[in-house]
């Protein structure tokens, strides 16, 4: 029976491996998240989305699974995950789990087996012959996520198996009924395990074209017609969620590149059986060029794309965030150069998006504030910068500045440098070195010091969650920009039941004007929430301070 309980949630991403180590090895784990339970309780969050904690070899931490009834040894064992959901089920908060089956690691017994041809498990992969003389041409253009081929090349067998992401995490053939009902038992498995629900990575990957046709060769050379919600993506989808999702009171999210505004009536509306909602990606394009290459921040670009998802019917719950372990920190992509407004900008962007019509995502440290960090290129760790960083160096070294450039704004290892908690040794992340920098900056961002601060940032999270749960204006009104076009202020009226929310949200480190709306009658006003602690209690025509923010009920 599902209750939809998501609806009225707000969701909190743990990167476990730089979230907290509870064993001095260097490493997030699972006793750290265990002995952070309560933080993330107070923070009024609802649900827990924990990035991968599946054994792995760690080739894109995590996402590269070699066991799916398992936990990686670094994260602890079985028995550490069991302690750690019922402490989440005890203070009320849901798990949801990352479900990465568009591949699995190369070290994952099926794909062991599968490298010999007449294994039952050859085709639970991608293989097929090679082009040219001798098959020593990969068998069509498609590049990877990470850089280069999508395809590798096996001595053995003398064909090629295709992986969208590093060599190292072949994709499965969803072709084969056989992988297809291994996914909902995986899934199923967990769910009688206790878990509230999944969060699908590149799910619309599964389903390739017919015959694997050469994708047409653009920046950065991704072939992606061929595979994005390709022809059987959501048969698979609905055959999994009638196998699996739908015998639960789960909740679903799927990382859906090319779900659109224009299509996600089909995707996830709720009359449809598959997935409950998905993460789009267009808002995160507005700072990028080809998602990539740094472009300029345009705020009315940037609400139109929101504003569309907030348009659909009100059986189709679109999501929102602004970092995950993919993206650069929100700070300051979306708000300029803060200088010393840091916090004040932090909440702004908060207002902006805990109370539009959607389920909220908070990724860790973003409550504090947490900021991109100033990495030299030895720093990297993740092997999409490295790889870029590498065949850069080998094929057009005089890029190489420029490259290092781009990486210092949108490079994943910005959200993956360890949690800071205090100001002590290594963030109060580990007594020992951390597998990763820790920014430097946090001596002065970190979880104590905001905690002894009543005007923080965390604990205005605090404050703008209380005030929207439960709120009926928040979870079902309908939806209004106020000055679309403004390139300054995001301003958006909810309205529900004959009760309205106004939220203004000037985006701008300098003054704005805010003109009343003609439109807009109200005879009742109240101030519900502001980052300035001496907001004017009416609405009215205004000179919004650098980075206001403030609520209204009318
Ligand atoms: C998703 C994950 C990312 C991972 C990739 C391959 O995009 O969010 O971290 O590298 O899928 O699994
Ligand atoms: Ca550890």
């Amino acid at each position: 029976m599902k209750t939809r309980w998501y609806k009225d949630a707000v969701i909190y991403q743990i990167y476990p491996r730089s979230f907290c180590d509870g064993n001095g090895d260097g490493i997030g784990d699972i006793k750290g998240i265990i002995s952070k339970l309560d933080y993330i309780k107070s923070l009024g969050v609802d649900a827990v989305w924990l990035s991968p904690v599946y054994k792995s070899p760690n080739d894109d931490n995590g996402y590269d699974i070699s066991d799916y009834r398992d936990i990686m040894d670094e994260f602890g064992t079985l028995d550490d995950w069991k302690e750690m959901i019922d402490g989440m089920h005890d203070r009320g908060i849901r798990l949801i789990m990352d479900l990465v089956v568009n591949h699995t690691s190369d070290e994952h017994a099926w794909f062991v087996e599968s490298r010999n041809k007449d294994s039952e498990y050859r085709d639970y992969y991608i293989w097929r012959k090679g082009r040219g003389k001798n098959g020593k041409k990969p068998p069509n253009n498609w590049t990877s996520n990470f850089v280069g081929p999508a395809w590798e090349y096996d001595e053995q067998s003398g064909e090629w198996y295709l992986h969208l992401f590093s060599k190292k995490q072949p994709d499965l053939n969803w072709e084969n009924p056989k992988v297809r009902q291994e996914v909902a038992d995986i899934c199923n498995y967990w769910f009688d395990l206790g878990v509230d629900g999944f969060r699908c990575d590149v799910i619309t990957y599964i389903s390739k074209k017919d015959g694997l046709p050469n994708g047409r060769l653009k920046f950065p050379l991704i072939g992606d017609e061929n595979y994005i919600v390709g022809p059987n993506y959501h048969k698979y989808i609905h055959e999994l969620n009638e196998r699996s999702f739908s015998k639960y009171d789960s909740m679903t999210v799927g990382e859906s590149i090319g779900i659109t505004p224009d299509n996600a009536f089909e995707a996830i509306d709720e009359s449809v059986g598959e997935l409950d909602t998905v993460f789009s990606f267009d808002h995160m394009g507005v700072d990028f060029k080809l998602n990539v290459l740094p472009a300029k921040f345009n705020l009315a670009k940037y609400k139109k794309i929101l504003d569309r998802w907030q348009q659909l019917p009100k059986t189709c719950q679109p999501t929102i965030f602004l970092e995950n372990h993919d993206q650069p920190r929100c700070l300051p992509r979306f708000v300029g150069d803060y200088g010393d407004k840091r916090e004040l900008a932090g909440k702004a962007l908060a207002t902006s998006i805990l109370f539009m019509r959607s389920t909220p995502y908070i990724y860790q440290g973003q409550e504090i504030g947490m900021t991109n960090c100033a990495f030299k290129q030895e720093d990297y760790k993740d092997i999409m910068s490295v790889n870029a960083l590498n065949t850069i160096k080998k094929i057009l070294p005089p890029l190489l500045p420029y490259a290092r450039k781009v990486l210092l704004k949108r490079a994943r290892d910005h959200a993956r440098t360890p949690m800071q908690w205090t100001a002590g040794k290594n963030a109060g992340f580990s007594t020992a070195q951390p597998w990763m920098l820790v920014n430097p900056n946090y001596k002065e961002i970190n979880v104590e010091d905001s905690e002894r601060r009543g005007d923080s940032l965390l604990n205005f999270y605090r404050k703008a969650l209380k005030y929207r749960k439960g709120n009926d204006v928040v979870i079902n009104g309908d939806f209004r920009l106020i000055y679309p076009k403004s390139k300054d202020i995001f301003a958006y009226v909810r309205e529900y039941d004959g009760k309205r929310l106004f939220v203004i949200v000037n985006f701008k480190n300098k003054q704005v004007n805010f003109k009343l709306p003609k439109d807009l009658n109200f005879d009742k006003c109240e101030l519900a929430l502001s980052n300035y602690a001496d907001a004017p209690k009416k609405l009215q025509s205004m000179k919004l301070r650098e980075y206001e923010a403030i609520v209204y009920e009318l």
